[in-house]
């Protein structure tokens, strides 16, 4: 992958800048600008060098035109956050084109919308490292046509998420939560070949808790997934699942449990015990990775975990990566620095962008964005 630097001049090109702004919107309002924010630097490196910039991305996963996922909030809050920076800057240096997933072609990578969107364009530059384990037109098309470079947050966060398949310092923990075991199959295996401890907590503990013949009581479990789980428990990885947890009872009744629960109960925190021992492994690790909340933290009384963790990762002395929006709204909603998001925040090494782009980076490697960024076309 080349640096923004290998496109040589850019002082009156017209560069294709794709962007992962697919942020909350709440009643047609940006609801958590990180993402755009997270976008500004290549932005203003592109525009600041003189080039006309048209950006490009997509919101939520619309079944053709849905004017709630217009992407004029976006640009409305792109344009603030860039008069911040560059006041003078005239409005039509910069195009925003609507939402990508409006047209099928994105999707299906078709040719025809690969060619209407470098069409006009002489260079292009991929910073939307989030959506970059999409194989889509506006990801993969372009490469393929124009000289091509990584944007300032998509090298740094394939810099820092491909380091921890290098060589992170040790002991190296990954603590993983959130709802679906399915989800996160791929780079759970992938994990437990190199780390030296994994820490298990939200609902996915459950499917793991149940291989291990617990009864998970009325909790979400998945149960067509109980034998990868039982085998990954039968792997040579240290992998540390709840042993007390916060159940809700038949009567709506908050207790503390063992891991074990009644008929009725299902489990939504990881309980105190729980908490603390994930805590102690956090900090006296050397590298930390976190990606997923430990229980339904947007509720109080099933915080405390979530919070506890998240407490430690921003206290250890080790390196630590947070990843996927979930994991930086939870250290967000407990008043951890989260502003530098894409970057070093002064609580976090690093928070990514990226939820499921970190997750298949950590996996196997590679995404079908950066690959097509390191075989792109060489016409300068
Ligand atoms: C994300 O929100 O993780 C990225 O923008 C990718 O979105 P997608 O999962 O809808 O492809």
């Amino acid at each position: 992958m080349k640096p923004l630097e290998s496109l040589g001049e850019v002082a009156g090109k017209s560069v294709l800048l794709r962007a992962d702004v697919n942020v909350p919107l709440v009643d047609g309002e940006v609801a958590d600008d990180f993402r755009i924010r997270a976008s500004l630097e290549t932005l203003v490196w592109l525009l600041e060098r003189g080039a006309d910039v048209v950006l490009c991305g997509h919101l939520g996963r619309p079944k053709g035109e849905d004017q709630s996922l217009s992407m004029a909030p976006v640009e409305a809050r792109l344009r603030e956050l860039l008069a911040e920076q560059m006041p003078d800057l005239p409005s039509g240096r910069l195009a925003v084109l609507e939402n990508l997933r409006f047209n099928s072609g994105e999707t299906s990578n078709d040719s025809a919308f690969v060619a209407e969107l470098i069409e006009g364009r002489d260079c292009y530059v991929n910073d939307a490292f989030g959506a970059s384990h999409r194989a889509h037109a506006s990801i993969v098309g372009p490469p393929q046509f124009l000289p091509s470079a990584a944007g300032r947050l998509l090298a740094k966060e394939a810099e820092v998420l491909l380091g921890l398949r290098g060589k992170p310092r040790r002991p190296f923990v990954a603590v993983l939560g959130g709802a679906k075991v399915s989800d996160k199959l791929g780079v759970v295996s992938s994990l437990a070949e190199r780390v030296d401890a994994l820490l298990i907590g939200g609902a996915m503990a459950f499917t793991f808790l149940a291989a291990k013949g617990h009864n998970v009581g009325a909790s979400l479990f998945e149960a067509d997934f109980v034998k990868e789980c039982t085998e990954l428990l039968n792997s040579n990885v240290r992998l540390l699942l709840p042993t007390d947890l916060v159940a809700k009872g038949p009567d709506s009744q908050i207790q503390q449990t063992g891991a074990n629960l009644s008929e009725g109960w299902a489990g939504f925190d990881i309980g105190p015990g729980t908490a603390a021992e994930f805590a102690d492994e956090i900090s006296e690790a050397g590298c930390v990775f976190w990606n997923g909340p430990m229980g339904v933290f947007e509720d109080d009384r099933f915080a405390a975990g979530t919070k506890t963790v998240a407490e430690a990762v921003a206290h250890t002395s080790a390196y630590t990566v947070i990843g996927g929006g979930d994991t930086a709204a939870a250290a967000k909603a407990f008043g951890f620095a989260t502003e530098s998001i894409g970057a070093a925040a002064p609580d976090f090494g690093h928070i990514s962008t990226g939820g499921g782009a970190s997750l298949e980076l950590l996996e196997h490697g590679n995404l079908p964005g950066l690959d097509a960024l390191v075989e792109a076309v060489l016409i300068l």
